[in-house]
């Protein structure tokens, strides 16, 4: 916000960035050419739809060469903004030295990324698979949780989003992102835990217990007893930005170490520093 003469204006703060004049095609023309080659799944925001050819920083910018603030990050995912120099710079100087390489033969660069990132996690933590996507990684987890337990059920949660693979779409609990194919297998969904819409009464802790307790009630009456694991976004994002009181994943875990099970957090939207005073989101509930 700006004052000028009394009146408080809204505008952008200055920048020195200056965008690169756009040469490509029309925003016409883009749209055409998506909606004559590309599945209409692939949907775009509002009936006018922007187009966006360039960024810096927190900064997007259309083809005319107009400024957005861009509150989104990517969908949650710039964390450090767009085209950060210290990014930019570093991704290129790799490209011109070797832009593939497979993991059967050693590149310094795979181990060393493994270890940064194990000294961001709790002891014990140390070991890392590298994938490319949510919906891969948390396909994967369960894949090791069913062959490290040897068991196969799987508790999620309500209003939860987990990726659109057979099994992660079958973790995902929201109508709109399910579709009429198989969606894995042995999945149950516990409530969740969020305060403001909850079939439970009391305070948000007690709601909470109640909701963790949820877990026991399924693992008593759908699966044999003993499960493969449990997986949760410590926030949801999807679903809203929601989460229980602070005792609900402490307890959610501990009834699922009683029953055999492995404990899984879908970092997508909460990890890499998203929520602030820790790197990870399953840090904010004080559990591992
Ligand atoms: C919490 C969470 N898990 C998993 C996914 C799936 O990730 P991807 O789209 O990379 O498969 C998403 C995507 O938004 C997500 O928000």
């Amino acid at each position: 916000m700006v004052e000028m003469t009394g009146q408080m204006i809204r505008s952008m703060p200055p920048t020195d960035h200056v965008p690169q004049p756009y040469s490509g095609p029309s925003l016409e023309d883009v749209l055409a050419t998506r909606k004559h080659y590309c599945h209409p799944s692939v949907f775009a925001y509002y009936k006018e739809p922007l187009m966006i050819v360039e960024g810096y920083m927190q900064y997007l910018y259309d083809e005319s060469g107009r400024r957005y603030l861009d509150m989104l990050a990517g969908i949650v995912t710039v964390s450090c903004g767009h085209c950060h120099p210290k990014i930019l710079e570093r991704t290129q100087r790799q490209l011109e030295k070797l832009q593939h390489a497979t993991t059967i033969y050693l590149h310094p660069n795979l181990p060393l990324f493994a270890k940064n990132l194990a000294s961001k996690m709790p002891p014990g933590l140390d070991v890392t698979y590298f994938v490319s996507s949510g919906s891969e990684a948390n396909e994967l987890a369960i894949n090791m949780a069913r062959v490290f337990t040897g068991n196969t059920d799987i508790i999620a949660v309500r209003n939860s989003y987990h990726g659109m693979s057979s099994t992660s779409m079958g973790l995902t609990s929201h109508h709109t992102w399910k579709h009429v194919i198989p969606q894995g297998y042995r999945i149950h969904h516990a409530i969740c835990p969020d305060p403001y819409r909850n079939p439970f009464d009391g305070s948000p802790q007690e709601i909470a217990h109640k909701s963790a307790e949820d877990i026991r009630e399924l693992i008593k009456f759908s699966t044999p007893g003993q499960i493969a694991g449990y997986i949760a976004e410590p926030i949801q994002g999807v679903g809203g930005a929601t989460h229980g009181a602070p005792n609900y994943l402490g307890e959610a875990y501990a009834i699922v170490r009683e029953h055999g099970g492995l404990c899984i957090a879908d970092e997508v939207q909460t990890g890499f520093g998203r929520t602030g005073n820790h790197y990870w989101g399953f840090q904010n509930f004080d559990v591992v």
